[in-house]
């Protein structure tokens, strides 16, 4: 039997670069409330935001994870050249195949890079810096880019008062390569598949298009929530979670920086905050107020601004946790670059 030589990969791994890309059309609540019988003041009241950010025509998932990308790779220090696998977190690409990964890894300029993409909605970001890690930390790739991308605004009912206030557009992306020190701490991850059916795609293609037996709804199979009990969910049972990630890392809750849980709700925010015990130092990220919630784009989104405005610094620790459909969820702790 043949000695198949195993892979030589960095001893660390960390983020490098973060970019991000908003879409230019900010929508108030003014804008949504008719078609959903709602109210600004109802919006603000239940999940704190007063805009979101949707995407227009031009602003596709692919456009977005570029720009994105782009600055992310310019913040890293690095040629394009010098990416060697591209991860693109979404559940909004609707060509079901190829990966929007290649493309993006192709409209880059990268070298042939390795790309796929990877489905875990709203956690998705968290679960590819995992996989980053571990690729550099195993030697697959150097340098990982890792994209979180939305464009929900294409499977968004607007006139389901359960989704279309809350979700919204964008990209956001890092690089993540190799360290001499750990800069990312161990994944805490996982699912509950009995709650499979709380957010999630209404039928299945089949069912839109029809089989010989049976027509098809011809309708876009849009997204669907039953808010309360996700809400639930993530209030009480993601605080444990980012303790874990904390533990995991060996961080102490007075060594922690910054806070940057998923945007779905401030509720939610602030429940975590509390029932973690974050100290007040700690910078909590409060992105959903202006954005909405955009999912996988929705963590690295908040911690680019948490880094352009000051409030998260090259070096700080920062604990990021996501959750989502599935009910799948992700958490770790990394250095800001
Ligand atoms: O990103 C992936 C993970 N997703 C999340 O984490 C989202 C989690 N869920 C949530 O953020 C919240 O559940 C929502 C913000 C979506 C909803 O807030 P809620 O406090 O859970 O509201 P609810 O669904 O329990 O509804 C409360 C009341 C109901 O009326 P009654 O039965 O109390 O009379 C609803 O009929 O509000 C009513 N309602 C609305 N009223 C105005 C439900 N939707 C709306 C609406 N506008 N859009």
């Amino acid at each position: 039997m043949a000695t198949i030589a195993g892979g030589t990969g960095a001893p660390h791994a960390r983020i490098m670069g973060v970019g991000a890309y908003r879409p230019t059309r900010l929508v108030p609540n003014s804008e949504v409330v008719d078609a959903i019988d709602s109210s600004d003041e109802w919006i603000q009241q239940r999940s704190g935001i007063k805009t979101r950010r949707w995407a227009g025509p031009e602003e596709s998932v692919q456009m977005m994870s570029v720009e994105a990308s782009r600055i992310a790779i310019e913040r890293a220090g690095l040629d394009v050249g010098q990416i060697d696998c591209v991860v693109v977190a979404t559940v909004s690409h609707l060509l079901q195949t190829p990966a929007v990964a290649t493309a993006v890894a192709h409209e880059l300029g990268t070298d042939g890079a390795a790309a796929f993409d990877i489905s875990a909605a709203c956690s998705g970001f968290c679960h590819g810096i995992a996989l980053a890690s571990d690729i550099v930390r195993a030697g697959s790739a150097r340098h990982v880019l890792v994209v979180g991308v939305e464009r929900l605004t294409d499977i968004l009912d607007l006139t389901d008062r359960g989704t279309a206030f809350i979700f919204a557009d964008g990209a956001g992306a890092a690089v993540v390569g190799p360290s001499d020190t750990p800069g990312i701490g161990p994944v805490v991850w996982g699912s509950d598949g009995e709650q499979f059916d709380l957010i999630r795609q209404r039928e299945d293609w089949r069912d839109v298009v029809g089989t010989d037996t049976q027509p098809g709804s011809g309708v876009m199979p849009h997204l669907t929530m039953q808010g309360n009990p996700v809400f639930r969910w993530a209030s009480f049972a993601m605080a444990k979670i980012g303790q874990q990630a904390l533990d995991s890392a060996g961080v102490s809750l007075d060594e922690l920086d910054v806070f940057v849980p998923h945007q779905a709700n401030m509720r939610i925010i602030d429940a975590m905050a509390r029932s973690m015990k974050l100290p007040a130092s700690v910078k909590i990220a409060r992105d959903v107020a202006d954005q909405g919630n955009s999912s996988a784009a929705s963590v690295p989104l908040a911690l680019d601004r948490m880094m352009a405005e000051g409030e998260a610094k090259s070096g700080d620790t920062a604990l990021l946790i996501a959750f989502g459909a599935g009910l799948s969820y992700a958490a770790q702790v990394v250095t800001v670059p």
